[in-house]
């Protein structure tokens, strides 16, 4: 259904300035990755993903799903290209997926992967909407882990080389260009938690992996920055410079982190947890060291001695733009010792509510009581923390809706960093979205949702911050890694049976967000 044919039901435009205008040019995206919506996981020589791998291990995605088919972007990009245009977005950010360009990490380049994704580029060009690329959102090829995987310091070598083939090829036409998504997730999940693919229970592996992540980050950096800025025409090409200059950046999804109480122990579990979610990343990339405190904090895991010299000045190379993924703040408290079992419940995460039958999904039944619940903590040597479930009002997924916690993130990172320009990289929310007998889909807690993190990021300006856009998470329904196929986060629906694609009540407000610049 297009925008044309569905009732106007979002924000009446009532020609009045907006109450929340942003700045001109700001960028008014949506985002998707590969792994979660391309599918076509055997097609055009795509080498298999540690998510093809982990999804098939029992027990480890809900319900059992895949991202074999997600909702077949890989096949319906045009149709969603157009979504996209009649929506009015300026920028789309979607992943690269490393396997289909190299089948095994390494080696010889497939050129119908890096041909699929200069159609997707161009045909996102002619729609007027600037491609936002992510090199690596979790796919790791699986040869790759099979060789150790992120906490193997040759994988940063073969990502480097992998940023650079996408570089050469589309470099001429993509302007924005970020490393990795999340290094946190990619780190601390796949390998110390084990939620997410390769489902490794290894902390000190997971530090090392994390170190890893950001020295491949640099590399890539230091490898397409020495291409130069004309893509394919290398250091040789044309020279472009100021505005038209490439950008660079990661996006990372740090968190306020507060302290259940004031005692002593509950401030201390804070520190711990604030380093090793947030300034493990910042200071490193913005500051060129690890902070002494988490060094100090993780001594008895690790002597960091895969640290080699000149990785800091690596990982601390400029930037352009830092992409902040925000979803929820967390507290936190002491534990009197660590939890049995090594778990932290991911109830208690705010991860998922196994108490709630996962309706959300059309491809399977609903509750799926093999699914783990007990993991150990995602945070290294961090079992004696607890990370408190959230307090309402919560999402479908149980995690916390604070859009003050994305007001105090910006503005602390703004004000603990030298200047660096800001993007919200993704934002959003998962709901049970219902059609209603007329086919619509009214999702009034999404828009609401937005609203307020649109407000607060409207404030956050205000105070001073650099931000030059925000893109919604997501563009559409998609596979959510563990929690499979149960947790839609699109502002477009997506019937997983058909792969038919609706416009949702907040894809139509946020068109007339986007037409105004701005909301009341
Ligand atoms: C982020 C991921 C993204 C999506 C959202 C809900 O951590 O980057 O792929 O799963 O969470």
């Amino acid at each position: 259904m297009s925008v044309s044919e569905q009732p106007a039901v979002a924000a009446p435009a009532t020609g009045q300035p907006p109450a929340h205008p942003f700045p001109p040019g700001f960028v008014w995206g949506a985002a998707t990755a590969a792994y979660q919506v391309e599918g076509a996981v055997s097609e055009d020589g795509r080498g298999p993903s540690i998510w093809d791998t982990f999804s098939r291990l029992p027990g480890r995605v809900r319900n059992g799903d895949t991202g074999d088919v997600a909702v077949d972007h890989y096949h319906r990009y045009p149709e969603d290209v157009r979504l996209m245009a009649e929506l009015g977005l300026s920028a789309y950010r979607f992943s690269v997926a490393w396997p289909r360009i190299q089948p095994l990490g390494q080696g010889p380049t497939n050129q119908a992967g890096l041909d699929h994704y200069r159609r997707l580029v161009d045909t996102l060009l002619e729609a007027g909407i600037k491609p936002v690329l992510t090199l690596y959102h979790w796919d790791l090829p699986q040869a790759l882990q099979d060789a150790g995987g992120w906490p193997s310091r040759d994988t940063a070598l073969r990502f480097a080389d992998y940023a650079a083939i996408v570089y050469a090829a589309l470099g001429d036409r993509v302007r924005s260009w970020t490393t990795i998504n999340e290094p946190s997730c990619a780190g601390l999940l796949g390998y110390s938690s084990g939620r997410h693919a390769p489902g490794v229970q290894d902390p000190p592996a997971a530090l090392r992996a994390v170190h890893h992540l950001l020295l491949g980050h640099g590399l890539a950096i230091a490898a397409m920055r020495a291409a130069g800025t004309g893509g394919a025409g290398g250091a040789d090409g044309p020279a472009r410079t100021g505005a038209d200059r490439n950008q660079f950046a990661i996006s990372l999804d740090p968190a306020p982190i507060a302290p259940a109480t004031t005692s002593p122990a509950d401030l201390e579990a804070a520190r711990r947890i604030d380093g090793l979610r947030n300034r493990i990343y910042l200071d490193p990339l913005l500051l060129g060291r690890y902070p002494a405190d988490m060094l100090a904090d993780t001594a008895e895991l690790t002597d960091w001695s895969f640290v080699a010299d000149g990785d800091l000045a690596t990982i601390n190379a400029p930037i352009d733009v830092l992409g902040i993924n925000y979803y929820q703040p967390f507290r936190v408290r002491k534990l009197p010792g660590p939890l049995t079992n090594a778990g932290v419940s991911k109830r208690s995460l705010g991860l998922t509510d196994l108490s709630r039958p996962s309706t959300g999904s059309d491809r399977e039944g609903s509750r799926d009581s093999s699914w783990p619940d007990q993991l150990p903590s995602e945070y290294p040597g961090c079992d004696d923390i607890e990370i408190m479930a959230p307090a309402a009002p919560v999402t479908a997924g149980g995690w916390g809706i604070d859009p003050v916690g994305l007001v105090e993130l910006l503005t602390r990172i703004h004000r603990d960093y030298p200047a660096i320009p800001l993007m919200v990289t993704e934002n959003g929310a998962a709901f049970d979205d219902r059609s209603g007998p007329d086919g619509r889909i009214a999702d009034p807690d999404r828009i609401e949702y937005l609203a307020g993190h649109l407000r607060a990021s409207h404030e956050a300006i205000a105070l001073g911050v650099d931000l030059r856009g925000y893109f919604v998470w997501s563009l559409m329904d998609n596979f959510e890694w563990a929690e499979g196929y149960a947790r839609r986060f699109g502002i477009v629906h997506v019937d997983f049976r058909t792969g038919r694609r609706s416009l949702k009540d907040s894809a139509l407000w946020y068109r007339d967000v986007i037409a105004r610049n701005g909301l009341d």
